[in-house]
């Protein structure tokens, strides 16, 4: 999705913005712009495509100089993607310079209005309706203040009002930087919906939709609020909301180091995180195993044992493959703790009138901790009376601060638009939370136990698995000009076969479909053939009769098959066309481990296609427009 950088400070803006989108580049964009105030005015440049081949290369031949600016990284939302639309936009008289995230839903009226007082627009986008609305706000209250000669009454800076006067006419959603050529010492910035956080420097300040943009710079930042208006100058901010007379302002030190955004050694950020799962894994564990107890303790659910116990019903809503792992969760909580488990797509329960009981604890799973659509179903359930617990990845995001109550994933910052490690770590605080609701109510002691254990063995299994990397490049080889691909699983292995499926679609553009094991003879197997194949998950566990005459049906179509087994299990190799070996675990533990070569699968089947593999096209990071 889009990205927002801005600078105001005693260096160069332009080479700091251009770092700060190069750091966005993840979440997923079609072109990039920026523009600088200087002793001459406004400057922008802006261009579609990548960064490296157009704004950057822009930037090289046509230098911009001066001390304050704002960027952005587009991903088309109104109008395709082109120079034109590419961010900043300006407003009638051209001094003033906005870029823009989210979405203005009213801007069909508002455009109106402009093109009715004789307004006239280079681009097709929302942003530039923006723009000229706060044009509009700015031009009024510069005439009231030479007609008055005063200063502003409630002393907010001229720009800072202009902006929050328009945003008071805006529908939709936005995080917003604002530059006005009258004012060369000042950024505003506003959000509502999308993410922005300020970043404290030593004279000087930054703002971003995301802190791995600014992460090289300073560690102090402010994660701003829903409503909040900021504005920065070199030497100070100050925070006003729309909202409420007063805006909370909390200065919170960064998690993660700027190294951790590096893709170091590796080629890609998806295989250098497929790769960190063995620490991510045990970082999601640290400090919450009680092995003397057989259970897992959490510091930040901030409800009572007492509470908990009386849930009689969990709802978990989430999106693309943080859904997933909630399917996982389903498994885990309806076996070890007997509790019913409804899994909803964030997008639809947002706007269905789900019916749920009073003693109904709702979970908002997501890596970004900002996707919309997850953002609204937390405060629509909120809105009805229930508590929502977070499984979060990044650190003060808007539905971490917003949830109840909530578990950390400690993965670091997750950078691929594929996502792998997050996964692995949503599962496995699932299954310590499962196994802590299970505890409190029935599970035996010894059952957590060995839980436990075969969770505490998942990091060096994981190391194992990764080492057969090599021989799953092999594998994805050999299938990688296929069209089609099934992935099969059942039970736990269900929810990871729709991953597996969900990762190949996304970075190689195959088309993947991932199905339960059984219910393909409903239906799919009709598009079984010799050029499509199937991956079968197949553990020796309780199904595995079952999964086997599934996977023999296929054959039996001529469908090659990858099997994703247990070691030990050398007879399956004779029937199958690939095996890969999985260490022995539980059942519910298994998908922790299964997922891992369906990852790296998707991953050289995407190199050996060519394609961009942590930038795929279409895809964002964090999708924070419905
Ligand atoms: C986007 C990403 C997916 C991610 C989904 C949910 O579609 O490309 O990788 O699973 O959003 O994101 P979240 O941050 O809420 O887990």
């Amino acid at each position: 999705m889009c990205g927002i950088v801005g600078y105001i400070g005693k260096q160069s803006a332009a080479p700091i913005i251009l770092e700060g989108l190069r750091r966005l580049e993840y979440r997923g964009y079609d072109s990039a712009g920026m523009s600088v105030l200087n002793g001459h005015g406004l400057e922008v440049r802006k261009k579609k495509g990548k960064i490296e081949e157009g704004l950057g290369k822009l930037l090289k031949t046509n230098l911009l100089l001066g001390q304050v600016g704002v960027g952005h990284t587009r991903w088309a939302t109104h109008g395709e993607p082109s120079d034109e639309n590419s961010h900043p936009h300006f407003d009638h008289s051209g001094k003033i310079s906005v870029v823009h995230n989210g979405v203005v839903e009213n801007y069909d009226r508002l455009k109106d209005r402009h093109l009715k007082a004789g307004h006239t627009f280079q681009s097709s986008t929302d942003t530039e309706v923006l723009a000229h609305l706060i044009g509009e706000h700015y031009e009024r209250i510069k005439r009231c203040e030479t007609e008055q000669a005063t200063q502003n009454g409630d002393g907010l800076h001229p720009l800072t009002k202009a902006v929050t006067e328009a945003l008071r006419e805006v529908i939709g959603t936005y995080g917003i930087a604002v530059i006005c050529a009258d004012y060369p010492e000042v950024i505003v910035g506003a959000r509502r919906g999308s993410p922005l956080i300020v970043g404290i420097g030593d004279g000087e300040h930054f703002l971003a939709s995301d802190a791995t943009a600014i992460a090289l710079h300073t560690r102090q930042v402010i994660y701003l609020n829903d409503y909040d208006v900021v504005t920065l100058r070199a030497d100070r901010f100050a925070v006003t909301s729309l909202g409420s007379d007063i805006a909370r302002v909390q200065i919170s030190q960064l998690e993660f180091s700027p190294e951790q955004a590096e893709k170091g050694e590796f080629e890609h950020f998806m295989l250098k995180e497929i790769f960190e799962q063995p620490r991510t894994v045990a970082n999601a564990m640290r400090g919450r195993i009680d092995l003397e107890e057989g259970t897992a303790k959490f510091g930040g659910l901030n409800m009572s044992v007492a509470e908990l116990r009386a849930i009689d019903q969990i709802v978990i809503t989430a999106c693309g493959t943080s859904w997933h792992a909630a399917l996982v969760g389903e498994y885990l909580f309806e076996e070890l703790a007997h509790i019913p488990v409804e899994v909803e797509y964030a997008s639809e329960f947002r706007y269905r009138n789900a019916p749920i009981e009073k003693n109904t604890l709702v979970l908002a799973i997501t890596q970004s901790g900002e996707t919309a659509d997850t953002l609204a179903s937390l405060r629509e359930t909120k809105r009805r009376g229930h508590k929502v617990l977070a499984i979060c990845n990044v650190v003060g995001s808007t539905i971490a601060r917003e949830a109840d109550g909530g578990i950390y994933l400690h993965a670091g910052p997750e950078i691929g638009v594929a996502s792998t490690k997050a996964f692995t770590s949503q599962v496995t605080v699932l299954s310590l939370l499962a196994l802590f609701m299970g505890r409190i109510r029935m599970l035996s002691l010894h059952r957590g136990e060995k839980i436990l254990k075969a969770l505490q063995a998942v990091p060096d299994q994981m190391e194992r698995m990764l080492e057969q990397n090599g021989e799953i490049r092999r594998i994805a080889q050999r299938f990688a000009s296929v069209r089609n691909f099934f992935f099969l699983g059942r039970q736990y292995n269900f929810p990871v076969a729709l991953e597996g499926a969900l990762k190949l679609k996304e970075i190689s553009y195959i088309h993947a479909e991932g199905y339960p094991a059984a219910e393909m003879k409903h239906g799919p197997i009709a598009l079984i053939d010799d050029q499509t194949p199937s991956v079968v998950i197949i553990p020796s566990d309780a199904m595995y009769e079952k999964t086997l005459s599934n996977l023999e049906v296929v054959r039996a179509r001529k469908g090659p098959v990858i099997a994703i087994a247990t070691e030990g299990n050398e007879a399956l190799a004779k029937q199958v066309d690939e095996i890969i070996y999985l260490p022995q675990t539980l059942e519910a533990v298994f998908p922790l481990l299964a997922v891992v070569p369906l990852q790296l699968l998707a991953y050289h089947v995407a190199v050996a296609r060519g394609c961009d593999v942590d930038k795929p096209r279409n895809l964002a990071k964090s999708v924070t427009v419905e």
